[in-house]
């Protein structure tokens, strides 16, 4: 047992064994194996719930989990701009700019963006917003945001929790979640909070990577969302649509796009602009 609660050394030997037997194609040796992690660690670091969802051998869980999201961004911070965007040619945030632009809106009072991650959105949309906010799970990716300054307040924590509990009442004109929806499963609950936060007209902006056949054979594709092969949730663009309109939104725009290249493919995915009604 260590400071984090659980016997780390165990989780380990647990999780080699079941990426193994998943890698060898034993099933049912693998489901085991990730279930084993679930007992040793019931917060999940590793992602189990997940690797389980998309062995079909579990329930697609409601959220990837603070501890899945903050451990694999924790440990990926420092190369996550070059992978990602160098490497796989992510652009979501350039995207999300380009798309506002393109709707007629170039000047926001005050913005927040969900996930922040290290603070790519800021940068693409700096000099657009009077006052930037950020929020993400993970503190090696604030840090990084940080560094680049795009930021006027950055905060450490989970998204849904901080629309839920942050103190400050003025609404923002604009919220955007770049290649964060993919880390949540059902997004009703994202999409009510939000639009709590906004002013009347205030816009909501994301990207989501969609529910497409290669993808949707883990848990949960009937109820409009899946965890894919790669771990990560997939949404069906008529669920997103549905969700956001039930929470009170407009959508602008609801385009497809490449989120990155997977496995030398590219990854579709839709970019969404919504204003709240009212
Ligand atoms: C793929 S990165 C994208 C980062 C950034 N938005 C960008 O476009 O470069 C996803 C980010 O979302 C954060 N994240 C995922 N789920 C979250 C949640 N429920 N609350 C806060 N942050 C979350 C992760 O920590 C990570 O930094």
């Amino acid at each position: 047992m260590t400071t984090t609660g659980f016997d780390e050394e165990a989780l380990d030997a647990s999780y080699r064994k079941a990426l193994a037997a998943e890698k060898a194609g034993r099933t049912d040796a693998a489901a085991k194996g990730y279930r084993a992690c679930l007992e040793i660690d019931p917060d999940d670091h590793v992602g189990a719930r997940l690797r389980l969802a998309a062995l079909g051998a579990g329930e697609a869980p409601a959220s990837a989990g603070e501890a899945y999201v903050t451990t694999l961004f924790d440990q990926q911070a420092d190369t996550f701009e070059d992978i990602l965007v160098r490497q796989l040619g992510y652009g979501v945030p350039g995207l999300i700019a380009d798309a506002l632009s393109r709707l007629g809106f170039e000047h926001f009072d005050r913005a927040l963006d969900l996930g922040c991650g290290t603070g790519l959105v800021g940068a693409a949309l700096d000099g657009r917003v009077d006052e930037m906010l950020g929020v993400d799970l993970s503190e090696n990716m604030v840090e990084i945001a940080f560094d680049g300054g795009a930021y006027d307040h950055l905060y450490i924590g989970e998204a849904l929790a901080f629309l839920e509990e942050f103190e400050e009442s003025e609404p923002f004109d604009l919220i955007a979640a770049a290649d964060v929806l993919p880390y949540l499963g059902d997004l009703s609950p994202l999409f009510a909070r939000v639009a709590a936060r906004l002013s009347s007209r205030g816009l909501f902006v994301a990207s989501t990577e969609a529910l497409v056949d290669a993808a949707s054979d883990g848990a949960g594709a009937e109820s409009g969302f899946a965890v894919g092969r790669d771990h990560r949730f997939h949404h069906g663009e008529a669920y997103v649509r549905a969700a956001l309109e039930a929470a009170g939104f407009t959508i602008l725009a609801f385009e497809p796009i490449t989120v990155r290249m997977q496995e030398g493919q590219p990854a579709p995915g839709h970019l969404l602009v919504a204003r709240r009604l009212g």
